[in-house]
C-alpha cells in the first residue's frame, strides 16, 4: 500500500542510524522516536559505489513497523552501483523513500518512475563533485532532491561550503510536492545555513548519535531550523 508522502516536505531533522549503535538500531530508533524524530535516514553501502559496506533490507525490515506504527518514514540513501536491482526488495522491506545517486545508474529517467510504482517516493543526490545540472532532465521526476554535503562513505566528515549553494539549485529545480535533504557534516554550526538555502529535512549522524544525549542533541537542531526558517518566513 502507498503511504503519504506529506513528510517529504515537511520541516524535519532526519536521524542516520549510520552512526546509531549497530548492536541496537530498535533502541536507538525508538529513543529518537520518542523524542519526537519521525523520519529515520538509511545509509546502504555496497563497498562498490563507496568502499564501505553497511547494511540492507534486513535493517529495514527490522526497524519498519516501529517507525511506521509511529506515523513515521523510513527514506533509504542508495550509495550503491545500479541500486535498480534492489528497488523490489527495499519496498517489500518497509522503505518510503529511495533516494539514488545520478552517478550510479545510467537509467534514471526509466528508474525514478518505476521507484513510484513500486510504492516508494521517487529521490535522486549527487555527488559533492557532480555537477548540479546533471539533475535538470530528471528532477520533475522526484520527490526528493538530496544535496550530499560531504563526499558519500563515512559519517562525522566536514561539511563542505560550497554545498549551500547547491541545497540552493536544488531548491529551484525542486516541483512542488518534493523535498530537498541535505545529509553530511549536518549539525549545530552548519543546520541554520542550510535552512536558509532552501533545505528542508536535515539529515544528522554523528550530531545526533555521537552526541552524549541524543534526544537533546536532536531537539537543539530542530531549535536551530525553527529559528532559522522563522527568520527567512519574515
Ligand atoms: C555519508 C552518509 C550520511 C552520514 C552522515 O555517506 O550519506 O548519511 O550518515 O553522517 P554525519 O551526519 O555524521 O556527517
Ligand atoms: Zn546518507
Amino acid at each position: 500500500m502507498e503511504r503519504s508522502r506529506a513528510w517529504l516536505t515537511e520541516i524535519q531533522v532526519c536521524p542516520s542510524i549510520l552512526a546509531a549503535d549497530f548492536g541496537a538500531f530498535r533502541a536507538s530508533v525508538r529513543d529518537l522516536l520518542d523524542a519526537g524524530a519521525r523520519t529515520f535516514h538509511v545509509d546502504v553501502m555496497d563497498g562498490h559505489f563507496v568502499p564501505v559496506i553497511t547494511f540492507g533490507t534486513g535493517v529495514v525490515a527490522a526497524v519498519a513497523d516501529e517507525v511506521h506504527d509511529a506515523g513515521g518514514a523510513l527514506a533509504v540513501h542508495m550509495m550503491v552501483e545500479r541500486p535498480e536491482r534492489f528497488v523490489d526488495d527495499y519496498a517489500k522491506a518497509g522503505a518510503d523513500a529511495f533516494t539514488v545517486h545520478v552517478e550510479a545508474t545510467p537509467h534514471l529517467h526509466y528508474w525514478l518512475d518505476r521507484i513510484r510504482e513500486a510504492g516508494m517516493a521517487p529521490g535522486v543526490t549527487l555527488n559533492p563533485g557532480t555537477p548540479v545540472a546533471q539533475l535538470d532532465a530528471v528532477a520533475h521526476l522526484a520527490d526528493n532532491l538530496l544535496c550530499m554535503s560531504v563526499n558519500p562513505g563515512w559519517g562525522g566528515q566536514a561539511f563542505i561550503p560550497a554545498s549551500i549553494e547547491r541545497i540552493a539549485a536544488l531548491r529551484a529545480l525542486a516541483r512542488d510536492g518534493a523535498g530537498v535533504e541535505v545529509d553530511g557534516g549536518v549539525g549545530p554550526d552548519t543546520i541554520e545555513a542550510c535552512a536558509r538555502a532552501g533545505a528542508n529535512r536535515f539529515t544528522a549522524g554523528s550530531a545526533i548519535f555521537a552526541a552524549p544525549d541524543p534526544a537533546a542533541a536532536y531537539h537543539d537542531l530542530v531549535e536551530r531550523v525553527r529559528a532559522a526558517t522563522a527568520r527567512v518566513a519574515t
